[in-house]
């Protein structure tokens, strides 16, 4: 199995549209985006929690999750890239960075987290997705499925680059430029009204703004129809 840098190098290079990052996110970009889960952990006698991660690359993030994982918990990954599905699925299978705490259950899956139709919605979400290198109406698609795939109340975490889009934004044409103005405001429309934490995380390469969410009902108009909840009183 080759290093997780140089497997994600290689994808940077060859599909940097869905990659999006030179490397893998650090521990302390991992650590803030765990947020939602130590937060729940905290009460004794919580029921089992449903967790998604979208995106996990090399499984950077993966391996913070899973040091919080109670039994009974459920972990589901949806990643779009099959090189790091297959990277993936080897370290959970041997590498002890990966370890399962027992009575969890984690399901890799190969595919766009935007044809993810689960049987029933997630505590918590937590999202890789390089949100810049989309068009607008992509980024708000991904921002509807991502309330649309967790119940009321709960947490929607992802991070961007600090100062990425701006920096772009001067080097960049002008259809550039106005892809990633058009995102800037579809994000801050999102965040403004459903953002319940922030944190700025300067060790990483590069710097990145933590984004914490909380969608309430009723949900944004424009999603898909709805999961079963019946087993999410
Ligand atoms: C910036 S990397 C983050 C990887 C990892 N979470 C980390 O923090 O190191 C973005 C990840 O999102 C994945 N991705 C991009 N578009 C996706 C989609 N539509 N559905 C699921 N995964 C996607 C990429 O293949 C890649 O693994």
């Amino acid at each position: 199995m080759g290093s997780a840098w140089r497997v994600f190098w290689q994808q940077f290079r060859e599909n940097f549209h869905t990659t999006g990052a030179i490397a893998p996110s650090s521990r302390a970009l991992a650590r803030e985006l765990c947020w939602a889960l130590k937060d729940q952990r905290a009460v004794a006698d919580s029921p089992p929690r449903r967790i998604l991660e979208v995106g996990p690359g090399t499984g950077a993030v993966t391996r913070f999750i899973l040091g919080h994982l109670r039994p009974g918990d459920r972990l589901d990954l949806v990643e779009i890239n099959p090189q790091f599905v297959q990277f993936l699925q080897r370290a959970l299978e041997s590498d002890p960075r990966f370890r399962i705490p027992p009575e969890v259950e984690v399901q890799l899956h190969q595919g766009s987290v935007l044809r993810w139709e689960p049987q029933e919605p997630y505590e918590v979400l937590i999202s890789g997705l390089p949100l810049n290198n989309f068009q607008p109406q992509e980024v708000q698609e991904f921002l509807d499925r991502f309330a649309w795939l967790t119940r009321a109340g709960g947490v929607v975490s992802f991070f961007q680059y600090i100062g990425v889009r701006r920096l772009r934004q001067w080097v960049a044409s002008a259809a550039t430029r106005s892809r990633l103005r058009g995102i800037g405001q579809v994000l801050h429309a999102t965040l403004s009204q459903y953002e319940v934490r922030r944190r700025m995380v300067l060790g990483n390469l590069p710097p990145a703004w933590v984004h914490h969410l909380r969608f309430a009902d009723p949900r944004p108009p424009s999603l898909p129809g709805k999961i079963e909840r019946a087993s999410h009183p």
